[in-house]
């Protein structure tokens, strides 16, 4: 079936809004897709990359590439960026606005970036979808709005403020808001999904985003693969839940109610009916990789195993540590009387569930971005950077005590930029103190490794090294317990002592 009706999305190079555009071509509409392009790909290579991703066969796209309209622009831009004629005619004869695009990262350093991306671009999505007078407006919401709370949750407006667990709640929550204001003002009906934490594909495990519950997998499964029978401890409480979706039943519901006109003018959960418990989930995992996996709860005074031995990996994670220790409970009653059968086609999140998102996971290196082949980089202001960094910066900090929660730290780490040959650099702790810094050839326990640019963002303290590996960009080869262990106690350093040279750093002559 191929129809002449347009949908537009925002956010279709990223989970949610690509498996939302795969959707709707599978139903035969046209696309218009508001893109960002990078460095390195057009927006029409980014969408086919990522809609290969996503499970399209090579040759479907070729089928369905005209069918796909490009827009190139930036939600955090007044008319997104476009020249008024050109703003104008995307917003011409659209069916439906579906608004995917948002800040999804958790790190409080990005207050500012959240709030330009998930409140201002709402703004301009909704003065678009004004603009487009006869589109429905669909709006990706989180059911994480409410912040700490443990209440029930109606789906129903929540007029904060709350106590948000990070900018990301907070301006997903105020991004809502602005739209339930915006309606009422205009007398639009739009209609608010809110997602809970979604992970791989019920059939194939396939996600293109390695977060949340995937960092836990992630550690546990490198760990697995070490002799240690330690037990692993993870800070949690057993009996909290954790309310995660597959990612197709979230896609499949949102769009199963935006094709049903009684949907205008309301808010559906799309969260787990029976979320499970860590224990369920640590019990899982503990059996898929054969580890004594084990949930403490330090506030637990009752718990005998507080203070536990073993090998605690909570520490890498840490942005999601609030998660772990209970959540609000998502009522379900208006999704379960649109879709009569919404908990009956929920999937069942067994066993052979979980280590289809595992496999997936290892198949696809949880993400990594493929490293760019070994490059003579030019002398360039980022290789300055780099070498001013370990030349100039951190000969400053040898044999100093600089935070406390270092001391306990020994080893040898390497720093290899996979965007440049050359030795690694090769930083000596001893005590929690950098006792030498080099470029030959020692046997380090633990490399991180990553591109020039993405560790100038970290030593200047704009981005966690932590984060920055479970975000794909990063990644730690040799002992991933010591690397985690490593950076993300550095990471407190990174911030503590950002390098941001003043100056133009001056490009030398070749
Ligand atoms: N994933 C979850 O677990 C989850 C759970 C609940 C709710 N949600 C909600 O679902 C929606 C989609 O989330 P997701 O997981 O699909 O996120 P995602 O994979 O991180 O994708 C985010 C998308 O937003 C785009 N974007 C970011 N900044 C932009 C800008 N300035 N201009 C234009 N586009 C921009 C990104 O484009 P680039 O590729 O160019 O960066 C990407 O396409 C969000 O509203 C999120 O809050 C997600």
């Amino acid at each position: 079936m191929h129809t002449d009706k347009t949908i537009f999305i925002t956010g279709a190079t990223g989970l949610v809004g690509g498996l939302l555009a795969l959707r709707a071509l599978a139903a035969g509409f046209h696309l218009r897709l508001l893109v960002r392009g990078s460095v390195n790909f057009s927006a029409k290579e980014r969408i086919r990359q990522v809609f290969s991703f996503l499970g399209m066969p090579q040759e479907e796209w070729g089928v369905v590439r005209d069918r796909v309209e490009l827009v190139p622009g930036d939600v955090t831009l007044r008319r997104f960026g476009l020249t008024i004629d050109a703003w104008q005619q995307a917003a011409e004869n659209l069916q439906a606005v579906f608004h995917a695009a948002a800040y999804t990262g958790f790190d409080r350093s990005q207050v500012e970036k959240s709030v330009a991306v998930n409140i201002d671009g709402t703004r301009h999505v909704l003065k678009f979808v004004e603009q487009a007078r006869t589109a429905r407006y669909f709006h990706i919401s989180t059911a994480y709005i409410v912040g700490d709370s443990r209440e029930r949750i109606f789906e129903e407006p929540q007029n904060g403020p709350f106590p948000w667990k990070n900018p990301y709640e907070k301006t997903k929550c105020l991004a809502e808001q602005e739209v339930h204001g915006y309606c009422r003002q205009k007398g639009l009906n739009a209609t608010v999904f809110r997602p809970a934490i979604l992970i791989g594909d019920s059939r194939s495990g396939r996600t293109i985003r390695f977060n949340n519950i995937y960092n836990f997998i992630r550690v546990a499964h490198a760990l697995s693969r070490r002799r240690s029978r330690q037990p692993v401890i993870i800070e949690a409480k057993a009996t909290a839940r954790l309310n995660i979706v597959p990612v197709d039943f979230a896609v499949d519901t949102i769009w199963d109610v935006s094709q049903l006109a009684q949907s205008g003018g309301k808010i559906f959960h799309i969260t787990n009916p029976s979320p499970p418990s860590f224990v369920e989930l640590v019990e899982a995992y503990s059996r898929i990789l054969d580890l004594n996996i084990q949930c403490i709860d330090p506030s637990d005074r009752n718990c005998p195993d507080n203070p536990a031995k073993g090998r605690r990996i909570g520490a890498a994670f840490s942005e999601y540590g609030e998660y772990m220790f209970g959540e609000p409970e998502f009522d379900l009653s208006r999704s379960r009387a649109l879709l009569a059968d919404y908990d009956t086609r929920f999937p069942s999140l067994d066993e052979e569930y979980y280590r289809k998102i595992l496999d997936f996971a290892v198949a696809k290196n949880w993400g990594n971005r493929q490293q760019a082949p070994p490059a003579i980089v030019p002398k360039t202001r980022e290789t300055t950077y780099a070498e001013r960094y370990f030349k100039e910066f951190l000969p400053a900090k040898l044999h100093k005590q600089l935070l406390s929660n270092l001391k306990n730290l020994n080893g040898i780490v390497a720093i290899h930029f996979r965007d440049m040959v050359g030795p690694d650099w090769m930083l000596e702790l001893r005590d929690g103190m950098l006792t030498a810094i080099s470029q030959n050839s020692l046997v380090p326990e633990c490399t991180y490794d990553t591109a020039l640019a993405t560790f100038e963002t970290v030593a200047r303290g704009l981005a966690r090294p932590e984060q920055v590996f479970f975000d794909g960009d990063a990644d730690i080869l040799g002992d991933i317990e010591k690397g985690l262990q490593v950076i993300t106690a550095l990471s407190e350093f990174f911030r503590s002592y950002p390098f941001n040279p003043r100056e133009q750093l001056a490009v030398p002559q070749q």
